[in-house]
């Protein structure tokens, strides 16, 4: 009968799967009202005689019961640590996870870094709109009225007095507008002509640089730009000025660096010349002062401005410039 009891009892727990269930099975033999111990509750009331015998076997059957539990507890919670482990691993040989980077515009890049290098020279940042008024793009930038950049071929009307702007010069009017000198402020921005090949695009991008104060001379010019130059190219690249004219600079020049990409022997993108022009630049024409009521007689200053499409494509040895604006992510990656 105990024998029978065990044989039941296995058969139960062969068919156990988790700690839950193996838990009602030993409250089911084992608890206050389990099988086993109502058994050895039922032993007082045997005869004397069969108590010792009876007795015995049903505390080998607990016993048995007992280890059989513990064994089982045992295993299901080494299964259950195996499954977790094997769940929780890492399997370190799985491609990992693709997070897609975005990243700078070239061109962005590129203004980012004359900007930067500006401020650090004590430059304030400033920014004018982009479609502007004929007076401040041309007329207090001392164009004449009939300069050939007023012509409908270069420039894009809005309405008659009205223009997107063709350069960033006419920030350096509002600018001096707004304050009294000392001036000393850089305007990056986007600006807009009636014109496109490989190596212009109807919008770019300009960075203008104005300084006035007493005494601003053109050899404070040339410090600054040379000082710009070798930062943005390299300490050893020649810079040269030559004379140039605009209607707001007086004198004016034009600013070239040695070519970065023959170092001065004469190439292709330097039509032999073994020189690469980055700028305008000059001395502020005292009809620009007048315009915003700056005594030209106690100020003087400079300005000039750069293309910064231009020097990225000098820069990286782009060939084409609406490559900037295809958006060709296979390009714009290598920046
Ligand atoms: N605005 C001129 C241009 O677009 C550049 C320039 C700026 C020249 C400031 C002189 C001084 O070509």
């Amino acid at each position: 009968m105990i024998d029978d009891l065990k044989q039941t009892f296995l058969d139960e727990l062969e068919s156990i799967g988790n700690p839950a269930d193996l838990f009602q099975l030993r409250v089911k033999y084992l608890g206050k009202k389990g099988i086993i111990t109502s058994q050895l509750k039922s032993l007082s009331s045997l005869p004397s005689g069969e108590r010792p015998f009876f007795g015995k076997k049903v505390n080998e059957a607990k016993d048995f019961i007992e280890d059989q539990l513990d064994a089982k507890e045992a295993r299901l919670k080494n299964e259950e640590l195996k499954k977790q482990l094997l769940a929780e691993s890492i399997d370190i040989t799985l491609p990992g996870k693709y997070t897609p980077f975005g990243r700078e515009h070239p061109i962005n890049k590129t203004l980012l870094e004359v900007v930067d290098i500006f401020v650090k020279m004590g430059f304030s940042v400033e920014e004018g709109p982009e479609v502007e008024l004929d007076y401040y793009n041309f007329e207090a930038l001392n164009f004449p009225k009939d300069h050939p950049a007023r012509d409908m071929q270069d420039t894009f009307f809005v309405s008659d007095d009205v223009v997107l702007r063709t350069h960033t010069s006419p920030v350096q009017v509002r600018g001096m507008k707004k304050r009294k000198p000392p001036v000393r402020f850089i305007a990056p921005g986007k600006v807009y002509r009636c014109d496109a090949d490989i190596t212009h695009t109807p919008m770019f991008h300009q960075v203008e640089g104005l300084m006035v104060d007493k005494g601003v001379t053109f050899s404070n010019l040339k410090g600054i730009l040379e000082t710009f130059l070798h930062q943005m190219f390299g300490p050893n690249t020649p810079v040269r000025f030559r004379p140039s004219f605009f209607p707001f600079t007086e004198p004016s020049a034009e600013v070239d660096i040695g070519c970065i990409l023959c170092s001065g022997a004469g190439c292709r993108v330097c039509k032999g010349s073994g020189w690469l022009e980055i700028l305008g630049a000059g001395m502020v024409n005292p009809a620009v002062f007048e315009h915003v009521g700056y005594d030209t007689e106690e100020y003087s200053g400079f300005a000039f401005g750069m293309g910064i499409e231009r020097i990225t494509m000098l820069k990286y040895a782009i060939d084409d410039i609406r490559l900037f604006f295809e958006n060709d992510i296979r390009f714009l990656r290598q920046f």
